[in-house]
């Protein structure tokens, strides 16, 4: 299947230049009545009236070509229809039941079961939010180690709770709200264009897994022994970036040497994103504890899980609760998103668009003097952006303009990493081959001619 008709067609189709008269109306509306902390509206001024695969149309009538997915929760693309028959059929039925069983629960846990590794042979479902998953993951841990502190990594985002935000390296997200848990320490990710130990590729000796193991094998580190790591395979708002393949079983093998239960944030690129169900897939590592969301929901309806090995399923009940314990219509949506992904091959989908992708935009990394790399994995994108590319001094402002002239252009990407200067991609996984090229052309048109005038 090429998922042509699942989009609108001759997208992109910019017919009042963003923000539009309607648009400004609702934009208004929200800024009136709502927080000043709403925050994606600042970046892509309009206001959505519906959405196809891999496409979105403002309420001017403007259709664009979406490289943002929601976040990275559309995976199985807007009004994916297999999800939404599922969904409405379930509507009329039960909706609520905090976490008394039901056919649809008993099914999604089956379907769930069928593509996580066989030693994440238990679940726990939460509040519905990715950063529940993860605060849920950390008590897990805590309760199972008897031991407090954690090890997160530079560039790593999980969300805003304060459990959860404490894990966030980003001084721009928590720096507000200090302190939050106490020992929670932060070793170098893989993040080999800006590698803190000076090393290329040629020079390297995972000295970041080096010194993770130092951390903890040093009792005068000040760091003290882990009740958990917490990891993403793959890293999502630190800028797309994709570790060396030695650094995820180098820290895998540190946790199983020490004790330490490892904990793989996969909310952002599980379910196919990076061209394998969960990107720790693309080692041979299998982690203690999994979190995931956005897509678990299918096409945006809230839910979060964990799955982790039997031996830590200790806690008692009551331990993790809220009113929310899994969303009745995300079950039955997120099981036929499942569906969606193995019976299209997902994965395999995402990855050959990625890559064709990475070719066509890794021109911009020849010839553009202003990108410093052009990075990712499977549908999970990132152009990098620097003032110039010896000093590799981060160039924050063009990221943002770049974005901005993109969606008046009818493509939506948004801006991350370490110094917010990184374009993301990360697009519905049913975009076209078709879509994908004219988004990355529009994308780089707008590269070339914004350097210009920079
Ligand atoms: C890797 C990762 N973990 C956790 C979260 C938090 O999820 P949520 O925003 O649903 O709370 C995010 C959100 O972007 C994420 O990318």
């Amino acid at each position: 299947m090429g998922f042509e008709t699942l989009s609108f067609p001759d997208a992109p189709q910019i017919r009042t230049s963003p923000p539009g008269p309607e648009s400004k109306r609702h934009l208004e509306a929200q800024s009136l009545r709502e927080s000043s902390a709403v925050s994606y509206p600042r970046g892509m001024p309009m206001a959505l009236r519906r959405a196809a695969g891999a496409t979105v149309e403002d309420v001017d009538g403007n259709v664009y070509i979406d490289f943002f997915g929601g976040a990275g929760v559309m995976n199985v693309g807007h009004a994916n229809p297999d999800v939404l028959a599922a969904a409405r059929a379930q509507l009329g039925d039960l909706t609520h039941t905090l976490d008394i069983p039901s056919p649809v629960r008993t099914a999604m846990v089956k379907r769930l079961a069928q593509v996580l590794p066989d030693e994440l042979n238990k679940m726990l479902f939460g509040g519905p939010t990715g950063s529940d998953a993860v605060e849920a993951a950390v008590k897990l841990v805590k309760y199972n180690t008897k031991r407090y502190p954690m090890i997160a990594f530079e560039g790593g985002y999980h969300g805003m709770t304060a459990g959860a935000l404490s894990l966030c390296s980003g001084q721009a997200f928590k720096g507000d709200f200090l302190p939050l848990l106490p020992e929670v320490h932060f070793a170098p990710y893989a993040y080999c264009y800006r590698c803190p130990f000076k090393r290329e590729a040629a020079t390297c000796d995972l000295e970041c897994g080096a010194y993770l193991e130092h951390l903890i094998e040093d009792s005068h580190s000040g760091v003290g022994r882990p009740a958990g790591i917490l990891v993403e395979a793959i890293q999502g708002e630190g800028g797309s970036i994709v570790p060396d393949k030695r650094f995820m079983p180098k820290v895998r093998e540190i946790c199983d040497r020490f004790e330490i239960p490892l904990i793989v944030d996969e909310i952002q690129a599980g379910f196919c994103r990076t061209g394998k169900m969960f990107a720790f897939q693309h080692t041979k590592i299998v982690p203690d504890i999994v979190t995931l969301s956005k897509a678990l929901g299918g096409v945006g309806f809230p839910i979060s899980a964990i799955a982790y090995r039997e031996n830590l399923d200790t806690m008692p009940p009551g331990k993790h609760i809220g009113t929310f314990r899994g969303n009745l219509i995300a079950y039955a949506g997120g099981a036929a998103g499942i569906s969606f992904m193995l019976e299209h091959d997902l994965a395999g989908h995402a990855t050959r668009i990625g890559d064709q992708m990475l070719v066509q935009l890794g021109e911009l990394e020849r010839d553009s003097a202003m990108v410093g790399e052009v990075r990712g994995k499977g549908l999970m994108l990132g152009v990098e952006f620097v003032k110039d590319r010896t000093s590799k001094v981060a160039a924050p402002e063009f990221a943002t303009k770049v974005r901005n002239l993109c969606h008046k252009r009818g493509v939506l990407i948004e801006v991350g990493g370490h110094y917010f200067n990184v374009a993301r991609f990360l697009p519905p996984l049913v975009v076209t081959e078709d879509l994908a090229q004219k988004g990355a052309e529009i994308f780089m048109d707008t590269v070339r001619e914004l350097e210009k005038t920079a």
